[in-house]
């Protein structure tokens, strides 16, 4: 599949400096804001594993800190040939800044394997719009 290098190479280069001594699987992510800006992120564990953090929280943290709040495209790549799929709790965040237009790119080493939308990794999620509902109700209280 073309495309894409411009993330994966961010992504192998954030994979590189990840921090991951306890499980040794190193991920790097790489997403693209509105802006066309792209931030990059690695996984970082902790000695306490649940404390660790995943790639694409991280790549998230920075786009936020740089006051872009849409993903466009973000890819995730793992160490395998295998493509690493986001984990669950990594979809959820990936949902709140995503839309139907969001590519999430799950590639290898070689590149983009596959293409998905966040209605596929994630359906009928809970999601801002949760909360729309209730904020228009208090504005008619
Ligand atoms: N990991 C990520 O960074 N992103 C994912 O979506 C899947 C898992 C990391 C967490 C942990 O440091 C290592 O991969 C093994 O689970």
């Amino acid at each position: 599949m073309e495309g894409f290098e411009d993330l994966l190479a961010i992504a192998k280069q954030a994979r590189g400096a990840a921090y991951a001594p306890y499980s040794r699987f190193k991920v790097g992510c790489a997403l693209r804001g509105p802006s066309g800006s792209i931030y990059a992120g690695c996984n970082v564990e902790n000695a306490s594993f649940p404390v660790g953090m995943c790639a694409e929280a991280s790549a998230i943290s920075a786009m936020i800190a740089a006051g872009e709040r849409r993903i466009c495209d973000i890819l995730i790549l793992g160490e395998f040939d295998e493509p690493t799929a986001p984990c669950g709790a990594c979809r959820q965040r990936i949902a709140e800044f995503s839309d139907a237009s969001t590519r999430i790119i799950l590639a290898n080493a070689r590149g983009a394997q596959a293409v998905r939308g966040i209605e596929e990794l994630l359906p009928g999620a809970f999601g801002p719009d949760a909360f729309r509902r209730i904020h228009c109700e208090d504005d008619h209280e």
